[in-house]
Order: C-alpha cells, then sequence, then structure tokens
C-alpha cells in the first residue's frame, strides 16, 4: 500500500468540504478521483500533500500516518504533485526547472529519472531547454510539469486536471506518456475531466460528490453503469 486515507475530512475556515474519504492506492496502480466541479477533488489532494490540515480521520503514506507533516516532509517522503494550472516559472529556463527539482529528489527512492531521462522522454523540452517557463506553450509547459515532477523520482505522483486548456492532439500526447510511465510501473494519482480516456489509463476510480466517496471500481464497472455518469459525472 502506497497511500491510504481513512475517514478523511477537511475544510476551509468554517466550511468543511471532505467528509469523511477513504481511498486506497497500491503499488503500480493509476487511480483516479473523478466528481463535477466544486465536488472536493483538489481539496482531496491538498490534504494529502499537507497544505490543508487533517481536520478529521488518516492519511497514511506507506503505512506511516503522515497527519500534520508539512508538505516539504511529504515531498520528500515521495509524493510530487504536477498542479492544476502547471505553476513552471516564467523567469527559469527548462534546464533550471529540471536541476532545481533534481535536487529536491527523494534521496532514498531509486534515481531513475535524471533531467537527462526527461530530455529523452520529452524531447521537445531538449529543444526548449534554454528558454524561459513563459516562452513555452501549454503542452511544452505541462511536459516541464510532469518532467520536474519526475526528477523527484516520486513513489506517488500526483496530477490535477493535467491535460486541461490543451489542443486535442497535445492532450493525447500527453496521456500516452502517462500511458508509458504505467507501463513502468509508476503509481500515479490522477484527477481529469476526460473520463473515457482515462477508463483507458486507469485501474481503479472513485467518485466524489459533495465531499463523500459515492462510488468506486474499475474501469469495466464505471463503462457498464451509465447512472453514474448522469448522476456524478455530469456527462
Ligand atoms: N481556498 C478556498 N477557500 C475556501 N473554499 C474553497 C477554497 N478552494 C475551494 N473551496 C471550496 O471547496 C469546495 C471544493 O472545491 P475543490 O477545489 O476541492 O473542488 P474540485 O472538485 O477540485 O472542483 P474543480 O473540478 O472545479 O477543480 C468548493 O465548494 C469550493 O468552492
Ligand atoms: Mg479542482
Amino acid at each position: 500500500m502506497i497511500l491510504q486515507t481513512e475517514k478523511l475530512q477537511s475544510g476551509y475556515g468554517a466550511s468543511q468540504v471532505l467528509f469523511g474519504v477513504d481511498l486506497t492506492i497500491e503499488a503500480g496502480q493509476v487511480v483516479t478521483v473523478l466528481g463535477r466541479n466544486g465536488m472536493g477533488k483538489s481539496t482531496l489532494l491538498k490534504t494529502i500533500l499537507g497544505l490543508l490540515p487533517v481536520r478529521g480521520g488518516s492519511v497514511q503514506f506507506e503505512s506511516q500516518n503522515i497527519n500534520g507533516w508539512s508538505t516539504d516532509k511529504i515531498a520528500r517522503a515521495g509524493v510530487a504533485i504536477v498542479p492544476e494550472g502547471r505553476m513552471c516559472f516564467p523567469n527559469l529556463t527548462v534546464k533550471e526547472h529540471l536541476t532545481a527539482f533534481a535536487a529536491q529528489r527523494n534521496p532514498k527512492a531509486t534515481q531513475t529519472w535524471t533531467p537527462e531521462k526527461v530530455f529523452e522522454f520529452f524531447p521537445r523540452l531538449l529543444e526548449r531547454q534554454n528558454n524561459m517557463g513563459n516562452q513555452l506553450s501549454g503542452g511544452e509547459q505541462q511536459m516541464l510539469a510532469i518532467g520536474r515532477a519526475l526528477v523527484t523520482n516520486p513513489k506517488l505522483l500526483i496530477l490535477d486536471e493535467a491535460s486541461e486548456g490543451l489542443a486535442p492532439k497535445i492532450r493525447e500526447e500527453i496521456w500516452q506518456c502517462l500511458d508509458v510511465l504505467r507501463a513502468q510501473g509508476q503509481t500515479i494519482l490522477i484527477i481529469d475531466k476526460y473520463v473515457e480516456r482515462l477508463m483507458k489509463l486507469a485501474d481503479h476510480h472513485i467518485i466524489l460528490e459533495k465531499g463523500v466517496v459515492v462510488w468506486q471500481g474499475d474501469s469495466e464497472g464505471l463503462a457498464a453503469d451509465r447512472s453514474l455518469w448522469e448522476r456524478y459525472l455530469g456527462v
């Protein structure tokens, strides 16, 4: 078991958002969190990452309770995020991004990913290695956001709306990269709206509705029950 939340509660100020979320991710699994806007998906990620305090229940990473750990400590334990909106630094080059994040790598993990490996994986980034973050296209920024997460050699890679705002062709390129990572055994937690594509990528799905898990299962189960799509996914 890589990550487990049990009865996890969290929120902002007076408003509670998560009302007891149970989620388990095994090593090598690709798991999605689905649900309409405002249902608590990003809040779940923020709580796992220690950006929001745990108000009830627990988060365990590799069987260790990490409630109350700083985001920094959680990152060094092996959790990396590709955040919503990518958050590339406008005034750092591609190469500088990768070098800076590689310095934050998990010292105990197998060092599979180096900046050089990322350049092999994303040849576009090699071409752009001396370009600043603000000189990149949306797709290139996304590749950089994934690449800089990979150079930390995470045990768990988390992506929040990685395909948002990308042209269909570029979006598919990103999905294919995730297919490759999955085949290499990378454990991934992913939030995205393209449920049909996620069903090809992921092993397990959970659906959040108002901060509660209302359904979970595999891709066949999700494909078989169209009422779930109408009720919880707005499609
Ligand atoms: N910083 C914040 N302060 C207060 N409330 C917030 C904050 N961020 C989110 N919320 C509220 O928490 C609830 C859950 O939001 P969250 O961002 O987790 O949803 P989401 O499922 O990620 O939605 P989306 O698909 O739009 O990204 C919403 O009602 C939202 O308005
Ligand atoms: Mg969100």
